[in-house]
């Protein structure tokens, strides 16, 4: 059924090694890894890799401000990375670090060659300089009042309060953020690429569909401009590679990333013994496809492809863009608890809920992208819960009871099963066309079909009539067969629950082409539920997490600077009943209401995969035991919380969250971090005492 076997190498941009992924770039890696994962199932040959970008000025210091060096920074932050991305299922086939011997080699052989092809030049440049640092500053590490509209604190290139552009030298004031230093202005030699020298070639480039439409255009624009050469060096001190012949010049962070492409796809064909000029010599015939976002545009489509080309090597076959993630309709924002690092969303929700809500949304366009969480819990719940997973509940039971879990040996209605399986192939195309919102609208208009049919036969009422065997078994079968070639249709997308489908199916995994072959006569296991509702209480504990604590209204009216644990308020939602309308004040009744008791913690743990949570064991006295989820792993080892008594809010509804049900939730007051301390009453105080 499907066309010949492709080869296609893919990537998403590398995040720089500098701090947690977040929602905004899961919008990317979702998106490529489900394009990957499609075209995986269709059977062509798809390498899907990406690296973390790890040089650069920002990280050296960062690690500098933590007192580690640079390799160790990135090699943490590379792990937690991978970490975050396996738990979204993101299925990287090689996953590397720009800062690899092989991308400095790669590095060094492309700047070699664009510099014997006459594409490098030199001259000076003057910089703001740290006199107390000794360093170059970028842009972004000079601060001081807007020339034009003298708000304060401004960065070096842009003013945040006007919009106005300008270098750092305009400045009025102007200090170093790294060391506080009136910045001088010093000059050094810069290497420069001279992108003009390929201004034709991009322009043919360009015309060739390479890129999306709307890119096209603004591209176009940009070439018909100044196409000015490109700074790709800087001195040291800085995190890089150094340029050969150019003792402390080293490549400019944007020069290496994109070769790290390169790179770990090196890497990969030296494990795997796949064949590099295939995929990227001058002449290769393989596809390579880059997905961005739409703020590297100029670097992916300009830089790139020239670099490429005056190196001597393969362009790429699409650059395939896409707009900036919001949320509830506005930029993330810390204070507004939108900015949603994604191991806080592991900590509460299914990781598929977003892999079907960003596929649900994406189409093939450089729109933004709005992550709006009414409409998030909705379209989980209506979509997958409501109709496709309620189909095989819908029928798996009486499969298995009523015949022993075999299904029957006709199909009931081969033209409504055709209908569904022809279906694939537009489904296809929207996939192959990256117009994932087509395909789940298509999806879901089968699931409703497959619903449709399992309404009419009401196999729940067919249970209950005698002799109607034969009829039940032919309706169930049915429709597990539907829900079959739903699952392989959304596999792409869900790809821990269709493998647990497939489980239930007892089939191997489902390929594109396998929908085809309804499944007769065949055994089927026991029907596990394969993906609960959407629990509101779970996305408030996400935005609590990550509100800035500063930020964040005092639920319970206690006092400023008592606040409570980012996490731990993840276990207790603001209560309409406490919090008043402006949600900063309560009532003296209100505050009758919770239930402070002294509780000694009597066993401390570590929870696997949480990264800020503890789980603890509350001794309440009399009152029992209860479990909790504190988050304040960042200040505490489990071995020093034992024994120590603390203040919890005692009759809170238990909440579930991801580890469990947590039953309370302890006080703790302080900035966050390292600084954060439980409340340790003392004074004769013992567990399950009153609070008063
Ligand atoms: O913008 C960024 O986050 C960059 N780290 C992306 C690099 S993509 C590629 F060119 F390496
Ligand atoms: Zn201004």
């Amino acid at each position: 059924m499907s066309t010949s076997k492709r080869k296609i190498l893919v990537t998403s941009a590398l995040p720089y090694a500098n701090g947690p992924i977040h929602l905004g770039h899961l919008v990317e890696y979702i998106q490529t890894d489900i394009w990957s994962r499609f075209q995986k199932m269709r059977g062509h040959e798809c390498h899907y890799i990406c690296a973390d970008d790890a040089h650069g000025t920002p990280i050296m210091l960062h690690a500098e401000k933590r007192g580690i060096s640079a390799e160790q920074l990135i090699g943490e932050i590379s792990t937690e990375h991978q970490r975050d991305f396996a738990a979204f299922a993101i299925d990287f086939d090689y996953y590397y670090s720009t800062h690899s011997e092989e991308n400095r080699e790669l590095a060094e052989t492309i700047y070699s060659r664009l510099n014997d092809a006459g594409h490098i030049t030199k001259r000076d440049v003057e910089q703001a300089y740290d006199p107390e640092k000794e360093m170059f500053l970028p842009d972004r590490f000079v601060k001081g009042e807007c020339p034009k509209c003298h708000a304060p604190d401004q960065y070096g290139d842009s003013c945040e309060a006007c919009g106005a552009t300008y270098s750092p030298t305009e400045l009025i004031n102007p200090v170093s953020a790294v060391s506080g230093a009136i910045p001088i202005t010093k000059s050094s030699e810069h290497h420069f690429f001279k992108l003009q020298n390929f201004a034709d070639m991009l322009r043919n480039w360009i015309k060739q569909g390479h890129v999306q439409e709307e890119m096209a255009n603004k591209l176009a624009e940009w070439l018909d401009g100044d196409l000015r050469e490109w700074d790709i060096s800087r001195d040291a001190p800085y995190f890089g590679f150094e340029i050969p012949g150019a003792p402390g010049k080293y490549f400019y962070v944007w020069l290496d990333a994109p070769i790290g492409y390169m790179a770990s796809f090196k890497k990969l064909c030296e494990e795997k013994g796949l064949d590099f000029d295939e995929y990227w010599g001058k002449d290769a015939k393989t596809e390579l496809y880059h997905f961005i976002g739409k703020d590297i545009v100029y670097f992916h489509a300009l830089f790139w492809p020239a670099m490429l080309e005056g190196a001597g090597f393969r362009k790429p076959s699409g650059i395939f863009t896409h707009g900036f993630l919001t949320i509830n309709g506005e930029k993330m924002s810390k204070s507004r608890g939108t900015f949603i690092k994604a191991s806080t969303y592991l900590d509460h929700l299914n990781p598929e809920y977003l892999r079907y809500y960003f596929a649900a949304k994406l189409g093939n366009n450089v729109a933004d992208l709005d992550l709006n969480f009414d409409d998030f819990t909705s379209r989980v719940n209506a979509d997958l819960v409501g109709k496709v997973v309620n189909i095989a509940s819908r029928c798996a039971g009486f499969i298995k009871k009523r015949f022993n879990g075999k299904l029957s040996a006709e199909i009931d209605q081969p033209d409504l099963l055709a209908e569904l399986i022809s279906a694939g192939d537009s489904i296809a195309e929207s996939y192959e066309n990256r117009d994932y919102n087509r395909a789940m609208r298509e999806i879901m208009a089968l699931a409703d079909r497959a619903n449709q049919y399992i309404d009419q036969k009401q196999p729940w009422v067919i249970a209950k009539e005698k002799d109607k065997d034969h009829e039940l078994h032919q309706v169930c079968s049915m429709g597990i067969n539907l829900f079959r070639i739903l699952v392989t249709y959304l596999k792409p997308v869900l790809p821990v629950t269709v493998e647990k489908s497939e489980a239930f199916l007892n089939v191997a995994p489902l390929t594109w082409d396998d929908r085809s072959q309804p499944l007769t006569d065949h055994s089927i296991n026991t029907f596990n539920p394969l993906m609960t509702r959407v629990d509101p209480i779970a996305i408030e504990a996400i935005i609590n997490a990550e509100q800035k604590p500063l930020d964040a209204p005092s639920a319970l009216g206690v006092k400023r600077g008592l606040k409570k644990v980012p996490e731990e308020k993840t276990t207790a939602p603001k209560n309409p009943s406490i919090a008043n309308d402006d949600n900063s004040t309560i009532t003296f009744d209100d505050f009758a209401k919770i239930d402070l008791r002294i509780a000694r913690i009597a066993k401390a743990e570590h929870i696997e995969g949480a990264d800020k949570l503890l789980r603890l064991t509350l001794d309440l006295g009399e009152m029992g035991s209860r479990n909790v989820f504190a988050g304040i792993k960042s200040a505490y080892q489990p071995e020093d919380l034992e024994g120590k008594l603390t203040v919890m809010v005692a009759n809170l509804a238990p909440r579930k969250m991801r580890f469990g049900i947590s039953e309370g939730m302890v006080l703790a007051a302080g900035p966050g971090g390292e600084d954060l301390w439980i409340l340790e009453p003392h004074d004769g105080a013992q567990p399950g005492m009153k609070v008063k």
